[in-house]
């Protein structure tokens, strides 16, 4: 059994689609009503059995360091009242797990994000979550969790995907690949953000993975891709290549939390569903 302790966090994008909110305050401190969509995937991770996370931010990111560490003044202010429950979870993952943090100067792209945080892996499987694709699986195990089960029979790289509407595959990258047990494909052609004719499938790749070190290797010699930017998708086709890729339709419910269409949807569904 080989254990992956680190869940790696890009979060040095600029949030365009979320200004003037995303100004001062990093997109992934926004909340889904009172909870920060890093939070969320922290204790995604946490429950798939990592306990040390790691951030790649920028500039204008250091509310996430203060979201993971003590806030003595506040803390105190509360302690001995009925509101202390509201940080109970939040403490829970600051004494639970480790958090480090990296920057990337340059915003080149998410596979150069996550070459950025090699510094805080290490040479071993990690995972990777985009905080902003929000993931629910209510009653079941998490995507992590799931993703981290497969790991443990194939040993090789794994991406979450799931059905997009054909019209969509410009916003994402879009994977095809044979069908080897239910929902579990490996993968053979990877291409980003296709127009829907060039599409090679209408399965899109969302916010989270599990790789394996030889990424970084890979990534290094990349070239930058589509829009300018180092993909990882190009990265993940090498490995794809060498038949080292599964595809993996994920039990549960994803929403894109980087447009307000999908942000207002996650709230609703999580006002919906959970106790506040
Ligand atoms: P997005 O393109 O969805 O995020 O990147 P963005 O750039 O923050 O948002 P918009 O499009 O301007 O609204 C996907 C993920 O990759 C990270 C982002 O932080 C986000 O979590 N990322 C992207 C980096 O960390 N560095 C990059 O250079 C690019």
């Amino acid at each position: 059994m080989t254990k992956i302790r680190t869940c790696l966090f890009p979060a040095a994008g600029y949030g365009t689609r979320f200004l003037p909110a995303t100004k001062a305050m990093p997109k992934e401190m926004m909340p889904i009503v009172n909870k920060p969509l890093i939070e969320y995937g922290v204790e995604e991770a946490y429950r798939a059995g990592m306990t040390d996370m790691a951030f790649v931010t920028g500039r204008g990111k250091r509310a996430l360091e203060d979201h993971f560490d003590v806030s003595y003044e506040l803390e105190h202010q509360i302690k001995g009242t009925s509101k202390e429950r509201y940080l109970d979870a939040t403490r829970h993952l600051i004494d639970a797990c480790t958090f480090t943090y990296t920057r990337q100067v340059e915003m080149r792209g998410l596979g150069h994000a996550i070459l950025t945080g090699e510094v805080l892996v290490g040479r071993e499987p990690f995972a990777v979550v985009l905080a902003d694709d929000f993931c629910v699986n209510i009653g079941g195990d998490g995507v992590l969790a799931q993703m981290v089960a497969l790991f443990q029979e194939h040993q090789c790289s794994i991406v979450a995907i799931e059905e997009v509407p054909a019209d969509q595959t410009h916003r994402y990258g879009i994977v095809a690949g044979d069908e080897i047990a239910p929902g579990v494909l490996r993968l053979s052609a990877m291409v980003e953000k296709p127009q829907p004719a060039d599409a090679p499938s209408n399965l899109a790749i969302i916010g989270r993975y599990i790789l394996t070190p030889d990424i970084f290797d890979i990534l290094r010699s990349t070239p930058p891709g589509a829009g300018g930017e180092v993909q990882i998708t190009d990265a993940l086709m090498q490995q794809a290549k060498a038949g080292r890729v599964l595809g993996f339709k994920f039990a549960g419910q994803r929403f894109d939390c980087g447009s307000p269409a999908g942000y207002v949807s996650a709230i609703n569904y999580c006002f919906a569903h959970f106790d506040y």
